[in-house]
């Protein structure tokens, strides 16, 4: 079963002076319970499409379906609420708010949930940094952490809502191979034990062969 439908989909950029094909005719099927590597030169798309899959960003042309839902016709509004049910994600630059500790950091997507009480959502935050090897840093601030921290953490905010769906861009980028090698253990308990869909972009060839499919694009078209 998909879970994830791209169909014809194009992304064009357009500024004043140039426009960008970043994405061209782009069909693909993820399954429900897949983990996918995305690879390709930078500057082939690779973050287009995730943020376009994220709903974060719209195609130019073509549909998006997650779920049986068609999100092309959703509004604003739903399509913050869906994305907040239904995906998580991490980012090569880990995306946390210096401000806020890690605690308030993990919780932040369920602060913007209806009907979550606060009790709901400290037990929430705690559950997940246990899991995550994090429960004795709830209160440090983003800056008092190391990279692979960082990630744990950004990892935390992903999941603490349960999503089905989690989307990383370069998760291992910022990291030495240590980290990496931590955080790519954790998506992969992500996807073996709670059966997550994980779409993942990669530089690292290595990573990318532990997971069950790669798909490889080059100037904005899939090429395998
Ligand atoms: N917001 C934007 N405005 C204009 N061009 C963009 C924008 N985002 C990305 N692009 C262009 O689209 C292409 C694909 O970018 P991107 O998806 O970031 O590639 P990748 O993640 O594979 O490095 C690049 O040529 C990039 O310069
Ligand atoms: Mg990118």
């Amino acid at each position: 079963m998909a879970i994830i439908t791209l169909k014809d989909v194009n992304k064009v950029y357009r500024t004043k002076e140039i426009e960008t094909l970043a994405l061209e005719n782009v069909n693909l099927k993820i399954q429900k319970g897949e983990f996918v590597s995305i690879m390709g030169p930078s500057g082939c798309g690779k973050s287009t499409l995730l943020n376009i899959i994220g709903l974060l960003d719209v195609p130019t042309s073509g549909t998006i379906t997650i779920m049986d839902d068609t999100t092309g016709k959703m509004n604003d509004s739903q399509l913050s609420s869906f994305r907040n049910r239904n995906i998580g994600f991490v980012f090569q630059s880990f995306h946390l708010i210096p401000s806020l500790n890690v605690a308030e950091n993990v919780a932040l997507p369920l602060a913007y949930r209806s009907g979550v009480s606060a009790k709901e959502r400290h037990e929430k935050v705690a559950e997940v940094l246990t899991r995550l090897g994090l429960s004795h840093r709830m209160r440090h601030f983003p800056g008092q952490l190391s990279g692979g921290q960082c990630q744990r953490v950004a990892i935390a905010r992903a999941i603490i809502g349960d999503p089905q769906i989690v989307l990383a861009d370069e998760p291992t980028g910022n990291l030495d191979s240590k980290m990496g090698q931590e955080v790519m253990d954790i998506l992969h308990q992500l996807n073996k034990e709670d059966g997550r869909t994980i779409v993942m972009v990669t530089h690292n060839e290595s990573q990318a062969r532990m997971t069950d499919r790669i798909v490889r694009f080059f100037d904005g078209r899939q090429v395998e």
